[in-house]
């Protein structure tokens, strides 16, 4: 087989660079390891840039988003039973969309059958040969058979967990990494929302976030330990803890129901580079994970396509390589300063098992100041609402 770019994983990032790159003409191939309900069945993130949105529109699978999207124009943030609003248009000319990973991911795939798209899913053992070469190629075992395809270019688009950023040799490789020792135990629930716009809680019991993905799916997560078992936790046990950690107001409006889906996540900040070794290039969370404090995971995964889909546009049209020699710098600029904004919210809202009584008071005075000031809003409204491309 041959096609110009092959892409090594089918999650959000992988199919949004596939449907861009067929809008200019250039063919792909996805290759999943999983199978396509897996991948619809995983429960991730619900808030989305204007970028991200803007990217989907120009992909030509923004209808039912923009049907069924909720637009949120401001986020709340609790502490020591206070909440204060921080208003993105106040600050900014954006706003932020509701709407849910797996939505996205279920348009893009809809999107790729329509167009005939090429996507092999449950793939095994996919090699990445001959990178730094004119003539790469990548290997995978499907329905027991090996398979082979030549291309000009791989997009590594697998995840943290995948095999691409491992391709990029280990002495040219540099990895940058902070694991913080909590992790987020969430649930969803098909229950009312508790407020029509999030509420970020720093409370002494631990953070706590109210979110959402329609008018009767809650999306609500609690700092938990790393070590916690989602099983351990009992709904009840769950909505009690929620109920301590947010304001009583909204502890008395909280609509409570079974639990829908329940995980863990872990909490890590990492960033590899470069971002692009030869012909192979890096995009999302096989290249960078921030912890998940204001949802720029799915985000930055989408600024990198961006920048990736722009620079092969500019190969492939002009025969031109100043994009995609330039992909590795672009991406990583942005990328730094999303690393720098989830780092920041989260150390600002979480209860760290080590924190002194000063360490306290330090939190307290950002979030006041954060409460006061005009400026201190705006720098983290337009963070929230996601720096431009
Ligand atoms: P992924 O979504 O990880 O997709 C990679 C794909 O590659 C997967 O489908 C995987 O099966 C496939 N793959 C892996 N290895 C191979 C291989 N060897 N061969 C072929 N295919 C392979 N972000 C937020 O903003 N808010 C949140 O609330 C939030 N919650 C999260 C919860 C969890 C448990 C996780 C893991 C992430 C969460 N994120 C959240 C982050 C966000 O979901 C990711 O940033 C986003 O999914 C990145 O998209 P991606 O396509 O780059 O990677
Ligand atoms: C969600 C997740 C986040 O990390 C966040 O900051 C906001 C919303 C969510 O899953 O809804």
């Amino acid at each position: 087989m041959r096609t110009q770019v092959v892409i090594v994983g089918g999650g959000p990032s992988g199919l949004l660079l596939g449907q861009l790159l067929h809008k200019a003409g250039i063919e792909s191939i996805v290759l999943e390891r999983q199978s396509r309900a897996h991948v619809l069945g995983r429960i991730r993130a619900g808030v989305l840039e204007r970028g991200l949105v803007d990217l989907m529109g120009q992909a030509g699978v923004d209808t039912r988003m923009k049907a069924e999207g909720f637009v949120h124009d401001g986020t709340l943030i609790a502490y020591d039973n206070d909440m204060f609003r921080v208003d993105f248009t106040a600050h900014t000319d954006a706003t932020v969309l509701v709407y849910g990973q797996t939505e996205v991911t279920r348009d893009l795939y809809d999107a790729r059958d329509a167009t005939g798209g090429d996507t092999r899913f449950e793939v095994e053992n996919v090699v990445i040969h001959d990178a730094g070469t004119d003539a790469p190629f990548v290997t995978f075992g499907e329905n027991g058979h090996s398979e082979r395809i030549d291309c000009d270019f791989i997009a590594g688009c697998d995840g943290f967990h995948g095999v691409s950023r491992k391709t990029i040799p280990a002495d040219v490789r540099q990895e940058y990494e902070k694991v913080y020792p909590f992790g987020w135990l969430g649930i969803l629930s098909e229950t009312p929302p508790v407020n029509d716009e999030l509420i970020y809680a720093n409370s002494d019991r631990g953070f706590a976030l109210c979110s959402m993905r329609n008018a009767n799916l809650s999306r609500y997560y609690i700092q938990c330990d790393t070590s916690d078992d989602p099983a351990s936790w009992s709904d009840d046990a769950f909505w009690d803890e929620l109920r301590r950690r947010i304001p009583p107001q909204a502890a008395e409006a909280l609509v409570t129901g079974p639990s829908i889906e329940k995980s863990i996540a872990p909490l890590r900040s990492f960033v590899c580079e470069p971002m692009r070794w030869g012909r192979l290039f890096l995009c999302g969370d096989a290249a960078h994970i921030v912890p998940p404090t204001g949802a720029k995971g799915l985000n930055t995964a989408a600024s990198d396509v961006h920048y990736l889909n722009q620079g092969l546009r500019q190969f492939y049209g002009q025969g031109d390589s100043e994009g995609i020699d330039r992909y590795s710098e672009r991406a990583l600029a942005r990328v730094w300063k999303t690393q720098r904004f989830s780092w920041w919210f989260s150390t600002l809202m979480h209860h760290f098992p080590d924190q002194t009584a000063f360490d306290k008071k330090m939190q307290r005075a950002e979030l006041a100041l954060l409460r006061d000031s005009r400026e201190a809003q705006a720098a983290m409204a337009l963070s929230y609402v996601g720096l431009a491309y």
